[in-house]
């Protein structure tokens, strides 16, 4: 395949910046495609407090960002994704990136925030222009990027970027980037671009769906997630659009970047192991149950938690029986989560109510979520909707058994246990209420016990599955052709 320039364009990349499975994904995508010989770059903000930013070097000229009757300077800086010669640029703007928050501005106020996001898609545009790199696809991530594709089918049809294909892509379709309309004439997009096949939605300023209309083609991040979204129950709203879409549309599923997620290499873990030398998994139970004040118990299964803490998770669900679950079950829980504060106190609450046995620990800590998923016996991902989820992959392959509902991304990579065939990879079940849940933990948990070879070989079915990011670039570089076909036809 001959090289091609693609520029990401991301609100969050890990490690400088993560929130969830985004920063990761368009981390490990860009080094997976850079590895096979594509030019790869990638933009995202200065937040305040990046991590791995030092040794980033700014560049001479200031990055002037062309907005509705107005110009904005920002201040590029550059450096290397770690691991790889990828080059990061970030843009510096104090009054929208000066703070910490990803997703707030600095200002909280919420038309700040679609200002910012506005931004982040302009500066794309004249990011090429003015470092005088034309890529091939501007590949978005997200309605943060969502403008991207508008300004270049409109503002810049008849200049140099106008050929540029986009590829947009849905990691998670619930937040739209939905503001007040005024904010049109803050982007400096024509009028005509804001009627409802393009970006207004009830009178209102929605910056995904004019990415959506907009986009040459569109991916979600596992091929169940692309048919759950032309769904009423799945679409958020956007169902429709995206059924209109539906031939520029296609799942493909995340990787995990298995550098970072690897328990033979893993730092985070007192000692290392395999599917061949298993024995290091019993020292990081006994120091994950340490370091969430549970009792130090080999012989009692552990579930654990990783997890943004909010409605999508279902959480909830979780904290809705686990007096029950202590009450019945010789189990252990530990959950790591930072979100919704209604949550973040149930943990606690529980944390108070049963010590010993339920552990929690409210942030964000990178670390810990290494150990979490590496020293339990069972992962819990209950989601009421996944797009991918990248949680039960780590899971998996350090050797932690998945307790999954079926949906989304997870349906795409956790097989449900088949007691009689003796395969699968995960407790599975359908249904995202607290009975359910319940009785999944259930069956774990028996299996645990009663059936300690069964839970064995499940976690080594797991361990042995393949998750790494090849065959995923792959495919990325196949839609990257289809969308640059797509755009070069359109100009025919
Ligand atoms: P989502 O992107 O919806 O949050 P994913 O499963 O795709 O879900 O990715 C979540 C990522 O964020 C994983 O890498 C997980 O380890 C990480 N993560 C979530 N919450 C925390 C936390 N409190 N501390 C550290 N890492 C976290
Ligand atoms: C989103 C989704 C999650 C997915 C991640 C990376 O945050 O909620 O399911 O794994 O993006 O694509």
């Amino acid at each position: 395949m001959e090289p091609q320039r693609i520029l990401m364009v991301s609100p969050e990349v890990a490690p400088f910046k993560k929130v969830g499975g985004l920063a990761d994904v368009v981390a490990a995508l860009s080094k997976a495609l850079a590895a096979r010989g594509h030019d790869v770059r990638i933009l995202m903000p200065r937040y305040a407090d990046l991590t791995g930013f030092v040794g980033a070097q700014p560049l001479d000229a200031p990055l002037i960002v062309r907005l509705g009757g107005h110009e904005a300077y920002g201040r590029l800086w550059q450096h290397c994704l770690p691991g790889s010669e990828v080059p990061c640029y970030f843009i510096e703007h104090n009054q929208y990136f000066g703070g910490s928050s990803v997703y707030t501005a600095p200002s909280g106020i919420d038309q700040d925030n679609g200002k910012r996001f506005v931004f982040l898609s302009r500066a794309a545009i004249d990011f090429c222009e003015q470092t005088d790199w034309i890529p091939d696809v501007i590949h978005c991530h997200d309605w943060p990027c969502g403008l991207t594709p508008v300004y270049l089918n409109t503002t810049e049809a008849e200049r140099p970027m106008g050929r540029v294909a986009t590829v947009f892509t849905i990691h998670n379709l619930e937040h739209h980037g939905w503001f007040h309309r005024s904010l049109l004439q803050f982007s400096g997009l024509p009028d005509t671009v804001f009627r409802s096949d393009g970006l207004e939605s009830m009178g209102e300023f929605n910056m995904l769906k004019g990415g959506l209309y907009h986009a040459t083609k569109i991916t979600t991040v596992s091929p169940r997630y692309a048919a759950e979204v032309q769904t009423a129950d799945g679409g958020h709203g956007l169902n429709s659009l995206l059924r209109f879409r539906s031939s520029d549309l296609i799942g493909v599923l995340n990787g995990v970047d298995t550098e970072e997620w690897d328990p033979q290499t893993d730092p985070s873990l007192p000692q290392p192991y395999s599917a061949e030398n298993f024995a290091g998994k019993a020292a990081a139970k006994a120091a994950l149950q340490s370091a969430y004040g549970l009792e130090i118990r080999p012989d009692v299964p552990l579930f654990t938690v990783v997890s943004r803490l909010v409605n999508q998770k279902g959480l909830d669900l979780l904290a809705g029986i686990a007096d029950r679950l202590l009450a019945d079950m010789e189990i252990q829980i530990a959950v790591l989560g930072t979100g919704e504060p209604h949550l973040e106190a149930a943990f606690h609450q529980l944390t108070a109510r049963h010590p010993g046995r339920f552990g929690s620990y409210i942030g964000f800590d990178n670390e810990l979520a290494h150990l979490t998923i590496g020293g339990g016996d069972c992962f819990l991902m209950p989601s009421r909707f996944e797009p991918c989820g990248l949680g039960q992959m780590y899971a998996m392959i350090y050797g932690t058994v998945p307790v999954v509902r079926a949906t989304g991304g997870l349906i795409d990579t956790v097989s449900k246990y088949n007691e009689v065939t003796g395969s699968g990879t995960g407790f599975v079940f359908e249904h995202p209420t607290q009975e359910a849940l319940y009785y999944t933990i259930g069956w774990a948990c028996a299996t645990y016990y009663d059936r300690p070879a069964a839970f064995h070989q499940l976690q080594l079915r797991g361990m042995r599955g393949h998750y790494t990011w090849d065959g995923s670039a792959e495919k990325y570089e196949a839609v990257y052709s289809w969308a640059r076909q797509a755009r070069d036809g359109a100009f025919d």
